[in-house]
């Protein structure tokens, strides 16, 4: 069965009269441990999609759905736990909390959703700190690191539950080359381990890691 699935899903946003397509209809389907980009230019409803997939916001018409369940049907807290259980989110600006530590950062989304032990939790952040090569960082606070390592910090934060899908929206657009690499390292080295990856991005270098790409086009104005 497919892992993730949009059928014939469109978002359009409305403000007073306007209605405005963000989002024209599309559909697709992704298979377990495939690393998915899709591509495109600026404004042509990335971001848009990747929400809709990631469960984050909602079609207007069509369906997403995540192991054959309706992540639209779904109320809202039922979709949040899935979020916190079976996926990862990075960002194209990493969002740290300012006054928690790093190894706090990474071990936040323990504290929703499902019970674990704090064992657990520390040896989980110490395996993650030592993956993305930061173990001597653990208490230092989000103000002292570089870009580069605030995005790993984020990367480990979303690997941190195990997920089964993670989702990237232009995570290599705020970093240096080295920097961009070494994300990109580490999600791959993710489809490795059989996570799978939906990536949203416009940068070649990074492009290069997806096993697919999706291109959307922009839509011609008006719409
Ligand atoms: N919350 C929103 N309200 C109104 N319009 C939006 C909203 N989010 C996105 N859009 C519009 O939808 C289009 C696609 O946006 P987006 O998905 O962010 O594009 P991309 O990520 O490909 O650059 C843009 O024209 C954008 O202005
Ligand atoms: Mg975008």
């Amino acid at each position: 069965m497919a892992l993730l699935e949009a059928d014939k899903v469109s978002r359009s946003f409305v403000a007073g009269k306007n209605r405005s397509l963000a989002l024209p209809e599309v559909s697709l389907v992704v298979e377990p441990r495939e690393f998915l980009v899709i591509s495109g230019p600026s404004g042509a409803g990335k971001s848009t999609l990747l929400n809709l997939l990631g469960g984050l916001d909602r079609p207007s018409r069509g369906e997403v759905r995540y192991g054959g369940q309706s992540l639209t049907a779904m109320e809202e807290s039922q979709v949040a736990l899935l979020r916190n259980s079976a996926f990862g989110f990075i960002f194209q600006t990493p969002h740290l909390l300012v006054d928690r530590t790093v190894a706090e950062n990474i071990s936040l989304p323990f504290h929703y959703g499902e019970p674990a032990s704090k064992n657990n939790m520390d040896s989980r952040c110490r395996e993650l700190l030592s993956y993305i090569g930061m173990a001597d960082l653990a208490d230092r606070y989000p103000d002292t690191l570089s870009g580069g390592e605030m995005q790993r910090v984020v990367f480990a934060r979303a690997l941190v539950r195990r997920p089964t899908l993670i989702f990237a929206d232009e995570p290599t657009g705020s970093l240096d080359v080295d920097n961009s690499e070494k994300i990109m390292k580490l999600l791959q080295e993710q489809t490795r381990q059989g996570c799978t990856v939906v990536m949203v991005s416009h940068d070649p270098e990074a492009i290069r890691y997806g096993s697919r790409v999706l291109r959307l086009e922009k839509p011609p104005s008006p719409r």
